[in-house]
């Protein structure tokens, strides 16, 4: 297939160009009708802010311009199936468990994933069976290892799923998901991955492997993370006959809008494009300005995190900043540079795949905020060591839980209760604490020192209360 083409982006430019008024919704009339402020900027885009008219097709039941563009998406990621997404790698992730596993399948699942799987587990109503990722030396869990899914699988050889997070947020690697994934499939489970930082994982070395090529059953990947697409926009394959395709269009029909936007659909067409037009030679002069930019960064004396554990994505930098993360990550907001996150000793820089990377430009103003930083050279990490639980399983099922009562206690009094809500710093969006977790010293500990180190939350009130099952504390 020719992947220069864009037909869903094609189709709504000619739409713009062939309208001469609408009498359809949105109230905006192709940007006739829309507040004065923000014409100038909203004026582009809102000529192609259509909605299923003649000649659009339609998400949900696509026979012209939609399939189209979602046909060149599975010839370039060489998949099954595959979709756009308009509410993000949040939906995939529903949609993925929901068509996947039935009420009260046990299933495995990586104790670091992103809360739109923990959400979607509870929707699915199964059984988790949690494991728990290593951590590398800088203390940031990388993911999984073979030998804590062997023994979750001796454990739990009833296992109807695995689910997993690769990369993680980080773009860490880990090496040995490949083998994971095929023991897994050995022993007949189905391998659900949430990739949504891997979108670009198909661009061959140094750039690592999607798990699209490990055998994985479904994937999703959120293309507005890494590729150049409009925010909420994502992908979600389908790599296997294992998997329910009609089970998939149910449940994206019910949770994604019945009005899908067209703007970031055709960004996803454009994404797309985007990324097959990356050869070899395209991608060599990308990584040319990337390294010229890591090098630049570590002569003014900073560390980037590189893992033994893990291959790196080289469009992620990770700065090094023991215990000074959210005040490095402030230090360069002021400076008007904005990180893609910061925890207590990293900050997170997403990097462009193409495109425009004033590097020149950049580095004097990381130099002039690194000044007022101590650059302290690798010293250890504390990490929240998730693997002193290596697996873990809520201790109340999500059936029960939802006909408990809950209370909001302060978090001195929460240490023994169960949590009632999932306590997550965000970003990166991975719970510190589970809906139905027994709260420990450790968790109450390791919150204490993010919150002492600048961390935001959700789940957690400004008066730092929380919530908790009011619970006979002999069935606790
Ligand atoms: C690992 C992971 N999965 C899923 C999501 C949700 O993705 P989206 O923002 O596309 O809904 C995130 C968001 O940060 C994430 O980091």
């Amino acid at each position: 297939m020719n992947q220069k083409e864009t037909p869903l982006f094609d189709a709504l430019i000619e739409y713009g160009k062939k309208q001469i008024y609408s009498f359809h919704v949105p109230g905006h009339k192709d940007g006739f009708t829309f507040p004065e402020r923000g014409e100038a900027l909203f004026h582009e885009i809102l000529k192609i802010d259509a909605t299923e008219v003649h000649g659009l097709d339609d998400l949900y039941d696509p026979t012209d311009v939609i399939l189209s563009a979602q046909e060149l998406l599975i010839d370039l990621y060489k998949t099954k199936k595959s979709y756009f997404l308009v509410n993000g790698t949040t939906v995939g992730n529903l949609v993925m468990v929901l068509s996947a596993c039935r009420p009260h399948d046990k299933v495995l699942v990586q104790r670091n994933s992103h809360k739109s799987i923990f959400n979607a587990l509870k929707m699915a109503r199964v059984n988790p069976v949690f494991i728990a990722p290593e951590s590398g030396r800088s203390g940031i869990p990388v993911g999984i290892s073979r030998e804590t899914v062997r023994d979750a699988l001796e454990q739990h050889p009833d296992a109807k799923a695995l689910i997993l997070t690769y990369p993680n947020y980080y773009g860490m690697a880990k090496k040995d998901y490949e083998e994971i994934i095929r023991y897994a499939k050995e022993k007949g489970l189905l391998v659900l991955v949430d990739e949504a930082h891997g979108a670009h994982f198909i661009m061959g070395s140094p750039v690592p492997k999607s798990t699209l090529s490990m055998g994985a059953d479904i994937v999703v990947q959120s293309a507005h993370k890494t590729l150049p697409a409009m925010t909420m926009g994502s992908y979600l394959h389908i790599l296997s006959q294992r998997i329910d395709i009609e089970k998939v269009e149910e449940y994206l029909e019910r949770l994604q809008t019945s009005s899908p936007s067209y703007p970031i659909m055709a960004s996803l067409d454009l994404a797309r494009a985007h990324l097959a037009s990356i050869d070899r030679e395209k991608l060599q002069s990308i990584l040319k300005d990337i390294d010229a930019f890591k090098l630049g960064i570590m002569e003014k004396g900073f560390d980037c995190v590189e893992e033994d554990l893990a291959d790196q994505d080289p469009f992620k930098v990770i700065l090094r900043a023991d215990g000074q993360g959210f005040h490095l990550q402030e230090a360069l907001f002021s400076a008007g540079l904005y990180p893609e996150m910061a925890d207590r000793d990293h900050v997170l820089l997403t990097l462009p795949i193409g495109g425009r990377f004033p590097v020149k430009e950049i580095l004097p103003v990381f130099e002039k905020v690194f000044s007022h930083f101590n650059p302290n050279r690798l010293a250890e990490g504390v990490p929240y060591d998730l693997q002193s639980q290596p697996m873990t399983t809520p201790v109340i099922s999500y059936e029960a839980s939802e006909r408990l009562e809950k209370e909001l206690i302060p978090l001195q009094q929460a240490e023994g209760r169960i949590a009632a809500k999932m306590v997550i710093p965000y970003p990166p969006g991975v719970p510190l604490l589970l809906d139905g977790e027994r709260i420990t010293d450790d968790h109450l500990d390791h919150m204490k020192a993010l919150l002492d180190a600048g961390a935001r939350f959700h789940g957690l009130n400004g008066d730092h209360s929380l919530w908790v099952y009011k619970m006979n504390r002999t069935v606790m």
